[in-house]
């Protein structure tokens, strides 16, 4: 039969929603590889439970010819392979959009102007696995899923009028290490699924996916994946770590790849050893970096002010999720931002940076260290679940843009009986010795001490050496402090509506503005990557620029918005929710719009 195809479309969202365990995020992944294929640029979105099995797993892809900002809004088209991921996630459909649900467990409801395309998959999937009960182990047949996701995407490539051949390459690579009849089955089933849905496909017009011609190289990668490729290409030596949802992965990343490289990882007992691990690491010499969630940033606290006191570089890395304690670990949250700006006891110096973007997550992770050497102290470098997760088409990296920053390290002038490795410099910043050096020795502590490293309490000293660690961060502000943040829309004149804002939500806004320039309103935006010390002459210069300023936000209190107000008193509006989703651009717009209005 041929199939009529509309030629439609550079810019589609695929939502996909089935149950925990039954195979969603590889039914995601490969049809984002096969988006990617045609030559689509592609952001994926994923959320799930905390459960292993059981509940609803969503995974979203929006691909487009050109850069994509975002994961999308309303799904074009919508995969339901449950009912209760359709009641739970799968609202979101454009009014001319397809639903394609398994016909055995549920119907939706006719919606004028959708398409309902119904397929017996369960019992589908269930023929295709029994065929295979007498090829495998009866524990290997009772962890199989039923390859309902794999018809689900013959289904979806046929709809889309997309070649089966590469998919077929890639069931393969994804579930060749579970055997030959397993990937056999995959492809049995990806077929089937294209053969069935061509069934009803008669007389329909179904959306072409316009392929591209791709010039430039890309790569697909997540967030946690880039923070690992950060940490390597800024030079890690040791990474210490514990593993925690959404953050594991950059630990698991690391240990294939940093033994390559020449550096040593240890899986700690707990995210107190890993830091403090990381700490002694750093004071031997190496570059040194650790990654957790809030709940094991929480137990760090104390070891970040050692790292403060004994001026020791440290990179942490704090992948933010749904909370408070274990609260929701698999969904999105900006709301660790008080924690890492204000949660050590007393007072130290640390400096705490943010990714705004999968593709800076490899930036970031770069200019964490930098800053880490430079600073001699902790740097927390802020990501997000959304951006951990998120697969997304980017060039590669140019390597020859990374810039490194090693440590201020002592001359031979300085060496000696009296090596002052906290030597009380114009910038703050001493030479640091590391141990076995000739004439470097001295004790790194966390207690109050002089200029040589011995410990002391009088008022002077305190004074003094307060004054010299905390005037890191006066310098690094002073002289660096506005090449950090990300600024778009008009770079001169006046702004209807100045958005001020940090991590993931980059694009988001990015979208949203744009959209809100189309309506004739002057939007700027202000992304800001380094939050403490905050830039806040750059911050001054933007607002004075603007009538109305917004702070967009993913967190329950508003802890930007507080922090900026303690900072630099600006009249601020907030939008803030925790509620474990990114923005979609739709709610930003609307509240640009009312802002500007006021
Ligand atoms: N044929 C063979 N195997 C298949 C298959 C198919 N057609 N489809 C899926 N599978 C396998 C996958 O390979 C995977 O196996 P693996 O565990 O050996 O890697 C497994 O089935 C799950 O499929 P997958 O697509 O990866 O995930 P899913 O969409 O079913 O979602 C998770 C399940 C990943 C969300 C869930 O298991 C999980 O990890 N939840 C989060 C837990 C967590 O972090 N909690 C927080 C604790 S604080």
């Amino acid at each position: 039969m041929a199939l009529q195809t509309s030629e439609l479309t550079t810019d589609v969202t695929i939502r996909l929603v089935g149950e925990s365990g039954e195979g969603t995020i590889s039914l995601g992944e490969l049809a984002a590889k096969m988006l990617t294929k045609l030559g689509l640029e592609i952001c994926t979105f994923q959320t799930f439970p905390a459960e292993i099995k059981g509940g609803t797993v969503m995974f979203q892809i929006r691909a487009r010819a050109g850069e994509v900002l975002t994961e999308g809004d309303a799904a074009n088209i919508l995969v339901a392979l449950t009912e209760d991921g359709f009641v739970s996630m799968g609202g979101n459909v454009a009014g001319d959009g397809i639903i394609l649900y398994d016909s055995d467990v549920f119907t939706p409801p006719t919606v004028e102007g959708r398409w309902l395309l119904g397929m017996p998959i369960s019992t589908m999937g269930k023929v295709l696995k029994d065929s295979l009960r007498s090829e495998l182990e009866g524990d290997q047949v009772a962890r199989l899923p039923a390859p309902k996701n794999m018809i689900g995407l013959g289904a979806l490539l046929t709809l889309i009028d997309a070649p089966l051949t590469p998919a077929e390459e890639y069931i393969k690579e994804l579930f060749g290490r579970k055997g030959d009849a397993i990937v056999r089955m995959n492809q049995r089933a990806l077929n089937a699924g294209a053969d069935k849905v061509k069934e009803q496909l008669e007389g329909r017009t179904i959306p072409h996916i316009t392929a591209q011609e791709r010039t430039a190289p890309i790569v697909t990668v997540s967030g946690n994946q880039m923070i690992a490729m950060g940490a390597l290409a800024a030079g890690l030596g040791f990474f210490g770590g514990y593993p925690i949802t959404p953050a594991t992965e950059i630990m698991e990343f690391l240990a294939k790849e940093l033994p390559r490289f020449g550096g040593d990882l240890i899986q700690a007992e707990d995210e107190i050893a890993a830091l403090a691990m990381c700490i002694g690491a750093s004071y031997a010499g190496k570059k040194t970096m650790t990654s957790s969630s809030g709940p094991g940033i929480s137990l760090m606290v104390e070891l970040i002010n050692l790292a403060g006191q004994a001026e020791v570089p440290v990179v942490i890395v704090d992948v933010q999720r749904g909370g408070a304690s274990t609260g929701m670990p698999t969904k999105t949250s900006q709301g660790d931002l008080n924690l890492a700006v204000y949660g050590v006891h007393n007072e130290s110096p640390h400096i705490v940076f943010a990714a705004a973007s999968v593709e800076d997550c490899f930036w970031a992770t770069i200019e964490a260290f930098n800053l880490a050497e430079q600073c001699q102290c902790a740097v927390l470098l802020l990501s997000e679940q959304s951006l951990a997760t998120k697969k997304v088409t980017i060039p590669p990296p140019n390597t020859a843009e990374i810039r490194i920053v090693n440590r201020k390290t002592p001359t031979e002038d300085q060496l000696g009986e009296r090596y002052h490795r906290y030597a009380d410099t114009l910038t703050g910043v001493s030479p640091m010795s590391s141990p076995g050096l000739p004439g470097g020795a001295y004790v790194a502590t966390g207690i109050e001490h002089d200029e040589l490293g011995n410990p002391g309490y009088t008022p002077e000293l305190a004074r003094q050496m307060k004054d010299k660690r905390f005037r890191k961060l006066d310098t690094l502000v002073r002289e660096q402090g506005s090449q950090y943040a990300h600024q778009f829309g008009p770079a001169e004149g006046p702004l209807d509506v100045g958005i001020i804002a940090f991590g993931s939500t980059e694009g988001v806004i990015r979208e949203a503005t744009a959209a809100a320039a189309a309506t004739g309103l002057k939007v700027g935006h202000l992304h800001l990557r380094l939050l403490n010390p905050l830039p806040i002459e750059q911050v001054e210069e933007f607002a004075s620029r603007c009538k109305q300023i917004l702070v967009p936000e993913l967190n329950y209190t508003g802890q930007l918005a507080g922090w900026l107000r303690s900072q630099v008193g600006l009249k601020l509006h907030t939008y803030h929710k925790d509620e474990g989703v990114p923005f979609v651009a739709k709610e930003l717009i609307e509240e640009i719009k009312s802002v500007a209005a006021r």
